[in-house]
């Protein structure tokens, strides 16, 4: 299928900067921030479109390896900690290793934390930094010590001063001056207000559509599953479980490849919502109040935000978004009715509550399948999901 990079890196970003918001307590839209000052750097010094392209995507993408430390509390207890500064570096280089970039160019992402006097943890040094890394490292140092809603005046001075002396020793002259220009004018505070940053890089980027197979989808996407699942230790392996059951399921009713894989797309990214609900929220141990509880009901609603951007994702978010719907009306966000659920909806909410109610959680064991079929059947019977899925569900897992 023609696909959208623009759309997709947005959803990414979606997924990227509210985790590391969360879990690392870096302000959010870090990524998006990144991405911006790399552009308008990356413009200033002359770079074409195509090169611009790929680095917006790289700085996106530049904290992903983080991902993977997202589920380990002990070792993300010290951010500065050196195994994750490096690791991250190493991982993240790994994990875009297939993403269809435009150009072929490597160790961005791997040396996104080096400067031009070797002082980064890798020790790489002068020309054997590439642009795109260097330049991400700038933008990333930017925004780090001299976000601009830290300041409230004098923005392009102190942060100005700064740079100053850090030019030609940390930073090439020519990144150093191209800030020195663009901090100066308001737009460029402006611009990476949070209502303004997501619009600004989409209206200010080149579009870029590439060839992709479904295939290819669910390795990009896992990106986004796998930082669902790693954000909160009582869903760990949730989506992927999910993901697992929808492709048996698919299998079952012998859909063809198509359809099997934008079901376990769907099923991947069906939580994608919940990282904008805080963890204190998420793993809290009492009752919910009744603002906490409105909070989590909105994921799906987030689910389908982020999704029904990318074209050609149309069915994927019906099925990933309608997954706490309930065909007598009672479920949320919409309060859908029987008709406005279509079958890879219904099933997608059943094999919902399958997978929650048989996978462990901190505070209990995953319950039997003989006692989730019998739950799901009294919900069948309350005409809230479809009794013929849960008749298919008991049959296919009951062996
Ligand atoms: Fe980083
Ligand atoms: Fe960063
Ligand atoms: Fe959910
Ligand atoms: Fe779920």
């Amino acid at each position: 299928m023609k696909f959208c990079l623009n759309h997709f890196l947005s959803a990414v970003s979606f997924a990227l900067d509210y985790a590391e918001n969360d879990v690392f307590g870096v302000p959010l839209n870090h990524g998006k921030r990144v991405a911006y000052i790399a552009w308008r750097v990356g413009q200033r010094i002359g770079l074409g479109d195509d090169d611009i392209f790929d680095l917006v995507s790289l700085a996106i993408l530049h904290d992903i390896g983080l991902s993977k430390y997202i589920g380990n509390k002990e070792r993300i207890a010290d951010f500065a900690n050196y195994e994750v500064i490096q690791g991250h570096c190493v991982i993240g280089e790994q994990s875009i290793k297939k993403y269809p970039f435009l150009k072929k160019e490597q160790n961005i992402i791997l040396y996104h934390h080096e400067c031009l006097d070797g002082s980064g943890f890798f020790h790489i040094s002068g020309n054997d930094l590439p642009l795109k890394a260097q330049i991400i490292s700038f933008a990333d140092y930017i925004d780090t010590h001299f976000q601009v809603n830290k300041f409230y005046g004098g923005y392009a001075e102190r942060a100005g001063n700064k740079i100053l002396s850090l030019r030609d020793r940390k930073y090439a002259a020519t990144l150093c001056d191209a800030f020195l220009d663009l901090s100066r004018q308001p737009c460029y505070r402006l611009d990476q207000q949070p209502e303004n940053i997501y619009t600004c890089l989409h209206r200010g980027l080149p579009e870029r559509t590439v060839n992709l197979s479904y295939e290819d989808l669910i390795w990009m996407t896992e990106i986004m599953s796998d930082i669902v699942d790693a954000k909160s230790r009582f869903t760990w392996r949730h989506s992927k479980g999910l993901a697992e059951k929808a492709g048996t399921m698919a299998a079952f009713y012998q859909y063809d490849s198509v359809q099997r894989t934008k079901l376990v797309l769907a099923a991947n990214l069906h939580d994608l919502g919940k990282l904008l609900i805080p963890n204190r929220i998420l793993e809290a141990n009492r009752a919910l109040t009744e603002d906490e509880f409105a909070l989590v009901q909105s994921h799906t609603y987030y689910t389908r935000q982020v999704l029904s951007q990318i074209d050609g994702f149309e069915d994927i978010t019906e099925w990933a978004a309608n997954h706490h719907e309930k065909l007598d009306g009672s479920g949320y966000p919409y309060g859908k009715t029987a008709a406005q659920l279509d079958f890879n909806s219904r099933l997608m909410g059943c094999l919902d509550i399958y997978q929650a109610l048989t996978e462990d959680r901190p505070y209990r064991a995953g319950m039997s399948h003989a006692k989730a079929i019998g739950i799901m059947r009294e919900m069948a019977d309350g005409g809230r999901i479809d009794a013929g899925i849960v008749h298919d569900v008991q049959d296919v897992f009951g062996g």
